[in-house]
């Protein structure tokens, strides 16, 4: 029983494909409109938005646009008597009822759909002649097509049965020719109807706004406050960033930026979506704030940097940044003052210590560089000036740097290869032997500087260290790693005691 239906199928076919080969269309203009005619720059063009008016009409707005530079008739001249649409061959159905208006009133024509004689095969066209517009008259002219049933209820009656969209573009997508009465011109316009705009989409949560701050204020008067750099922001709003992305209570709905930079403060915010217990976000953040803190730090104990003034981190909402208001319920702070040592910290000495007694400054940070030898390492400590406490002051008023001397473990005396000095005025660092006190003072003596005020604005003190001896050895003080230097006026009397650390 199978072969002859096998031999049924097969017949049908065949019997198809004599039916299709029956076509129309001499191949000569394969694309649509399947005339020769100047398919660009023109002064008329369809509105890419078409407008259904329901019962199957189609509305269709005619627009009047001088291309720049145009001069050609197309541009100029040309009067717009005909619209056709490209459309398929299944829509040419007799007793169709097609209708048209401009701007409402009926068009002096009906539509007809008709074979485009010198396109490929099958090529059809809906046509609309004798609209009688001209440049003056087409702008904004509604041109509205009804597509109607014939007696049968047969015919094309949405865009998307009628148009052959252009390849690519989905159905119900219309390609529209604008003709002049001489058939020269033939702009094209690509047109549709859009789709309903879909239902506005509910907006992301937006979740609770959550900023952390990252402040710093004097405690006391500090000779050089501390500032945030902005590589210290990127590095915090990286750190802030990371650290509520590993949330794993909450979720980020807006990433956490780097919203303010001042050299004091340091604000990073962002949205995150928490409806949990309050507590609970509350205790992560805290861990969260004491683990940015100890990271502001450097490790743990204060900077020399640091000292004379309190470093906070806190998060919450926008707002203040040492007491941000509550977001999500929350608000955490947590701080570490890092208090100025007093003089019976440092080394002893005879003389006015004082930070800010007189103009002169150490740099609070030290660099460490290659040494001057293969087994040395350098350390680099930089000088300023500042307003002094007490400006008309025995050592407010003192002009000049005479000697620095450092308060270092003098065990280590033959470790210490030279000593580098350079005032701002310097083109270079002239290196000295390095000058202790006597046995068991614990002190290097930098003498003979003499340096005056602008002298010592820039000014640098090096040491070539044997790399067997950490730096954190060799200076002495309660700190690990801070090195206390004490600047000397003339006098000797004034003697400010300035730490630096890494
Ligand atoms: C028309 O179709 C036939 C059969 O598919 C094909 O051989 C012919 O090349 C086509 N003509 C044009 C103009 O595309
Ligand atoms: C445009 O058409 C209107 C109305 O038919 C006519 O009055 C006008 O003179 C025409 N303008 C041009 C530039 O042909
Ligand atoms: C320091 O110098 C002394 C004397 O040259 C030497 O014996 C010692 O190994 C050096 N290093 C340390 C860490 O003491
Ligand atoms: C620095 O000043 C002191 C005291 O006035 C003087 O003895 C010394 O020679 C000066 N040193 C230099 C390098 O100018």
């Amino acid at each position: 029983m199978r072969l002859p239906i096998l031999g049924t199928l097969i017949l049908a076919a065949s019997l198809l494909a004599v039916s299709e080969a029956q076509t129309f269309g001499s191949g000569l203009f394969p694309n649509f409109p399947f005339v020769a005619c100047q398919r660009s720059q023109s002064a008329y063009k369809v509105a890419s938005t078409v407008t259904s008016g329901g019962s199957n009409t189609y509305c269709f707005t005619l627009r009047v646009s001088v291309p720049d530079n145009c001069a050609s008739y197309c541009c100029q001249d040309a009067d717009l008597r005909k619209f056709e649409l490209n459309v398929y061959r299944k829509c040419d159905i007799s007793g169709i009822k097609l209708r048209a208006t401009l701007d409402g009133a009926p068009a002096k024509t009906v539509p007809t759909i008709v074979e485009a004689l010198d396109g490929k095969n099958d090529s059809t066209i809906l046509r609309l002649p004798a609209l009688g517009l001209n440049q003056s008259t087409a702008d904004g002219v509604e041109l509205c097509i009804t597509l109607g049933p014939n007696s049968n209820g047969e015919g094309c009656l949405t865009l998307e049965e009628l148009c052959v969209p252009p390849e690519g573009f989905p159905a119900g997508t219309c390609t529209t020719a604008l003709f002049d009465t001489q058939n020269d011109c033939c702009p094209l316009s690509r047109v549709t109807v859009p789709p309903p705009s879909p239902p506005p989409s509910p907006p992301p949560p937006a979740g609770c706004s959550m900023c952390a701050y990252f402040t710093v204020v004097q405690t006391v008067p500090v000779a050089v406050p501390f500032t945030f750099s902005q590589a210290d922001c990127d590095s915090f709003a990286a750190t802030v960033s990371s650290g509520m992305d590993g949330l794993s209570i909450g979720a980020v709905v807006r990433p956490f930026e780097l919203q303010l930079c001042s050299g004091s403060v340091v604000k990073v915010c962002g949205g995150l979506d928490y409806s949990g217990p309050a507590d609970l976000l509350s205790a992560t953040l805290e861990n969260l704030a004491s683990f940015w803190l100890e990271q502001a730090l450097g490790g743990g104990t204060c900077p020399a940097y640091l000292l004379g003034q309190t470093i906070s981190v806190n998060i919450g909402g926008d707002g203040d940044p040492i007491n941000p208001p509550p977001s999500c319920g929350v608000s955490v702070t947590k701080a570490a003052a890092c208090s100025l040592p007093t003089a019976a910290d440092g080394p002893a000495c005879d003389c006015n210590s004082r930070q800010r007694a007189t103009p002169f400054a150490m740099v609070p940070v030290y660099t460490e560089k290659k040494g001057r030898f293969a087994n040395t390492n350098m350390y680099c400590f930089d000088f300023l000036t500042i307003a002094p406490e007490f400006p008309n002051g025995p050592c407010g008023s003192t002009t000049t740097l005479a000697k620095v001397e450092f308060w270092v473990d003098d065990a280590y005396r033959r470790n210490l290869t030279s000593v580098g000095v350079q005032p701002s005025d310097a083109t270079r660092m002239t290196w000295l032997a390095p000058s202790f006190a006597t046995s068991g003072d614990l002190t290097l003596k930098v003498s003979n500087l003499n340096w005056s005020l602008s002298q010592a604005r820039g000014a640098r003190i090096c040491m070539d260290l044997d790399k067997s001896v950490p730096m954190a050895d060799f200076c002495l003080g309660k700190v690990p790693g801070h090195c206390w230097a004490a600047l000397f006026d003339t006098s000797l009397k004034c003697c400010p005691l300035y730490i630096a650390s890494t």
